[in-house]
């Protein structure tokens, strides 16, 4: 049965919301690099591929419905930032919105009865709780740390250490 018009739209634009919010951590991680923060740059570059393979996630879903892809275009992301806080704070504010969106495709796909779309939906609503919380934790971490460069480095080469999903 072919997707709810409505549906297709919102899972569309969702594809295109992960591969913004993955070229935006892209950015960060630039950023990083030029602050002589590895840790954090390679983090950034994780949680950039991590929205890449959302984005092919929903990309699948839609091609196995036999429907079409159409992707938005992706504005340039920011990349110019005053601290390690700031980055992580525009990360969170960025995780809140996309929890937002999955959330509204959640309803949209009950409302729709586009009930095939709710395992998807729901592995991502559990994703999106690990996203904003390994984040907020980064952002209360750096507000404790305040200007001590010392704890700055040590945060730094405690995110380098991380590991993709699944290691
Ligand atoms: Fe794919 Fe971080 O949301």
């Amino acid at each position: 049965m072919p997707l709810n018009k409505k549906m297709l739209a919102a899972l569309n634009d969702q594809i295109t919301m992960e591969l913004s919010a993955s070229h935006s951590y892209l950015a960060m991680a630039g950023w990083f690099e030029s602050q002589n923060l590895p840790g954090m740059a390679a983090w950034m570059q994780m949680q950039s591929a991590e929205e890449r393979e959302h984005g092919l996630k929903f990309f699948e879903f839609v091609v196995d419905r036999g429907e079409e892809v159409s992707l938005g275009a992706l504005a340039a992301p920011q990349a110019v930032f005053g601290s390690a806080l700031e980055v992580f704070e525009t990360s969170l504010a960025q995780e809140k919105a996309v929890t937002a969106s999955i959330n509204n495709l959640y309803t949209l796909a009950n409302a729709e009865g586009e009930y095939e779309a709710i395992p998807l939906l729901t592995w991502f609503i559990s994703e999106q709780v690990e996203e904003e919380a390994s984040v907020d934790q980064v952002v209360e971490d750096l507000r404790r740390a305040g200007n001590d460069q010392q704890l700055l480095l040590m945060l730094d080469r405690e995110l380098g250490a991380r590991k993709g999903e699944g290691e």
